[in-house]
């Protein structure tokens, strides 16, 4: 069908018809309640608030039940979720409820970021639906869907009004999640002052701007309750699961010395009040709201980040052919600039260690060079020394000639016969005497060199 046509079936008048008698369409609100009991619900809150605030308790008094606890400790280095699924069934209709607590919220010294794993786990439950949603083959009816509906706010009845960390927090979640504020464990506070402190956190959280759930007033059927209910807003409850006997029934309630304060007492405490809104009148709408209004914001944000838009600049009707060939035009171009960008980087690198290779090649050749010229000095030097003792040596060696001559003569005049001149006798052995020590020494260096030689 051309869009044309289709502006022209949607520019035609309706005309009305009466029917001639039971036709049977009727029923279609109850085939849609039986398929949907069929189906089951799902229903996810969030309760965020300090360590021991009264979470865990609120959440068994909500639901009647006994949900696992595992108590916080107080020494959390930063805040984390801890989501807890459960199958209930209440008549025939069957729930899907998954609990999440904050844990270790408003330990840390640096409160900054404890608004941040929140806003995550809001947001990756988004994710996970907006993922499903875009698969070609998709089961939106069969997934668990695990957006939060809801996001309890537990404020702390001590104090006059809110914390800055109530604050922050509040304000980053707003525009992700139907926040009701509470205050816990109200049974701690006065009347007067409770009621002071309601006005407080109402006018600072106005003052702030932050946006908090307010219950629908559109539906005649519960607009009266509703409008009064959101006068009431942050509700003061109070959580307990003992049951204890006041008059002659059983109610929930909290025993103290002076008294009980029970849980479902309207002139005691809020809870009711949240009950009744939270899960008899407008579950259905939390769930609605959650996915119009939160779930729409976040999916449009991140299409259009993606590079979807409904109209371009020009106004012309939007083409999901035409946006895929831009973003992958866009994606090829990125592409191929870091490809560029890389070999660049890889060209550059390489010419960097070609000039340190080629800076130690030369440091490598100077120090060849300086060695080279040592050597040479070294051989140079070991060369005349060599000279020197050469010359010395044939010195010694004509002395040694000498010395031996002289001995030769020495003996030849000891053999003649004796002179008279007892003078010349002297003579002769004294140039005898001398002829052997300069033989003896002789010898004896002559034995040194040689050994010095073999050594
Ligand atoms: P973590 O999960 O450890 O962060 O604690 P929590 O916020 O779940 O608190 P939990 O429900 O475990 O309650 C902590 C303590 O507060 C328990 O001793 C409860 O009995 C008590 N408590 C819970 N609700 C109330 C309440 O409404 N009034 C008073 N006075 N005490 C409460
Ligand atoms: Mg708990």
């Amino acid at each position: 069908m051309a869009a044309n046509d289709i502006d022209v079936f949607a520019n035609e008048e309706k005309r009305n018809l009466e029917l001639g008698g039971h036709v049977g369409f009727d029923s279609l609100p109850d085939q849609l309640v039986s398929k949907s009991v069929a189906q089951g619900f799902s229903f996810n809150i969030l309760c965020v608030g300090e360590t021991g605030i009264g979470k865990s308790t609120l959440m068994n008094t909500l639901f009647n039940t006994t949900f696992e606890n595992e108590e916080g400790s107080h020494y959390e280095n930063e805040v984390h979720l801890r989501p807890q699924t459960y199958d209930l069934q209440e008549s025939n209709v069957k729930l899907k409820l998954t609990i999440v607590q904050t844990v270790g919220f408003g330990d840390q010294i640096n409160k900054e970021e404890s608004y941040k794993p929140i806003l995550e786990y809001i947001d990756a439950q988004f994710e996970r639906y907006l993922e499903e949603e875009l698969k070609i083959k998709r089961s939106l009816l069969n997934c668990h869907d695990t957006r939060i509906h809801i996001c309890l706010y537990f404020i702390a009845p001590t104090g006059h009004s809110l914390k800055s960390l109530d604050l922050v927090t509040m304000k980053k979640l707003d525009s992700k999640v139907n926040i009701i504020p509470v205050i816990a464990k109200a049974d701690t506070v006065s009347k007067s002052e409770l009621d002071k402190l309601k006005i407080k956190i109402m006018s600072e959280l106005v003052s702030n701007g932050v946006q908090i759930y307010q219950f629908p007033t559109e539906d005649e059927a519960v607009a009266e309750i509703n409008s009064s209910m959101n006068t009431h807003l942050p509700f003061a409850v109070v959580g307990s699961v003992e049951d204890v006997k006041v008059g002659n029934k059983m109610v929930k309630a909290r025993l103290y010395p002076w008294g009980s304060v029970q849980v479902e007492n309207e002139n005691h405490c809020d809870f009711v009040k949240l009950r009744e809104m939270l899960l008899r009148v407008n579950m259905e709408d939390l769930r609605e709201q959650t996915h119009a209004q939160h779930y729409e914001l976040y999916r449009r944000c991140k299409l259009e980040e993606m590079g979807f838009k409904d109209t371009d600049p020009d106004s012309q009707s939007f083409s999901l052919q035409e946006t895929y060939e831009a973003k992958r035009k866009e994606f090829l171009v990125e592409l191929q600039r870091k490809e560029e960008e890389m070999r660049q980087m890889f060209v550059n690198k390489v010419k960097e260690t070609e000039a340190e290779l080629k800076e130690k090649e030369k440091e490598l050749h100077d120090r060849f060079e300086q060695l080279k010229r040592m050597h040479q000095d070294e051989k140079k030097n070991l060369e005349e020394k060599r000279r020197e003792l050469e010359e010395e040596m044939n010195a010694f060696n004509r002395r040694k000639v000498a010395a031996e001559t002289l001995m030769g003569q020495a003996l030849q005049g000891c053999s003649q016969p004796f002179k008279k001149d007892k003078d010349k006798k002297k003579l002769t052995c004294q140039t005898v005497t001398q002829a052997g020590a300069r033989l003896f020494t002789y010898h004896r260096s002559h034995r040194c060199s040689r050994h010095v030689q073999h050594r």
